[in-house]
């Protein structure tokens, strides 16, 4: 697929997907999700990739889906285009860990595409806030399930019935966020962190993700016994044998993602 909605560029072994509708704010229009998800397969499929960022310009992540696009959908055009659901949820199938590094708005579908990444890195202009009550609906991508689960049921009532928007700090304190740094720093940190994790072992790595995601999907007994398995079963693996070697031998590991 061409890209003409987004940018994507690979430095070492991490993938960078930039949204790039800057007149629009990235407002996320159906096309855009389509490449967006076309790009998260591509490098969630290519061994050489271990980690995922996502980012926006300075003055916007995302604004939200694109409004223009959806104003006059009906409801029999949007059920069976089954909206959102046919194009924003392929990121929930990429399986190596997805980094948003937000810098401006992350409003609507930009906020739900944040919070459908793995770690949220915000610059300190970054605001997040759900305002589809002001256009006469409601979140659609997941901000009334994902947002309560990440800053609690009274932030997220808050949030989403008067579409205040929380600003880096509040999200942060909130755990919507995992880390803030400057606006000049955002992409040096966010790919910093992608770096690190690209250097581990890419199975560990993507079975912690699998395991995390799995606490929000099961009974902490269940998941306990879910992390345990995961974890005897990395003891069949190479990089397991050279992670403990390298550690008892004072010297750096050398993964092979084997
Ligand atoms: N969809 C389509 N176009 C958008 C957009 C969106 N979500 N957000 C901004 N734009 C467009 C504006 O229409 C404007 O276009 P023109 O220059 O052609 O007029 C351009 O981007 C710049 O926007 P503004 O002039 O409004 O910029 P601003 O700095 O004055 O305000 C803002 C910034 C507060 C983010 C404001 O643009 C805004 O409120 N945007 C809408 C936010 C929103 O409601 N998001 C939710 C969308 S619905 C949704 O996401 C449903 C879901 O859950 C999936």
């Amino acid at each position: 697929m061409s890209y003409d909605l987004i940018k994507v560029q690979q430095k070492g072994r991490v993938g960078i997907i930039t949204l790039n509708r800057p007149k629009q704010l990235n407002a996320l229009s159906p096309e855009l999700m389509q490449q967006l998800g076309a790009a998260l397969q591509a490098y969630d499929a290519d061994e050489g990739v271990g980690a995922i960022v996502i980012t926006g310009n300075e003055k916007a992540f995302a604004a939200g889906a694109d409004i223009a696009a959806m104003k006059d959908y009906s409801y029999m055009a949007a059920f069976l285009a089954d909206y959102i659901t046919r194009d924003w949820e392929h990121i929930r199938r990429i399986r190596k860990p997805v980094i948003a590094a937000v810098a401006g708005y992350a409003l609507g579908g930009g906020n739900e595409l944040a919070m459908m990444c793995d770690i949220v890195i915000a610059a300190e202009n970054a605001r997040f806030g759900q305002p589809e009550v002001n256009l006469g609906v409601m979140p659609g991508a997941g901000g009334t399930q994902r947002l309560p689960r990440a800053v609690g049921k009274a932030k997220a009532m808050d949030v989403c019935l008067t579409a205040r928007m929380m600003d880096a700090q509040e999200a942060e304190r909130a755990g919507l966020v995992s880390r803030i740094v400057p606006l000049e720093k955002l992409m040096d940190e966010a790919l910093a962190v992608a770096e690190k994790i690209a250097g581990c072992s890419l199975p560990v790595v993507m079975m912690i993700k699998e395991s995390i995601n799995r606490a929000y999907e099961s009974t902490l007994a269940e998941g306990v016994l879910f992390e345990r398995r995961l974890f005897h079963s990395q003891f069949a693996l190479a990089d397991q044998k050279e992670g403990m070697a390298a550690f008892l031998e004072k010297r750096k590991p050398t993964f092979k993602h084997r």
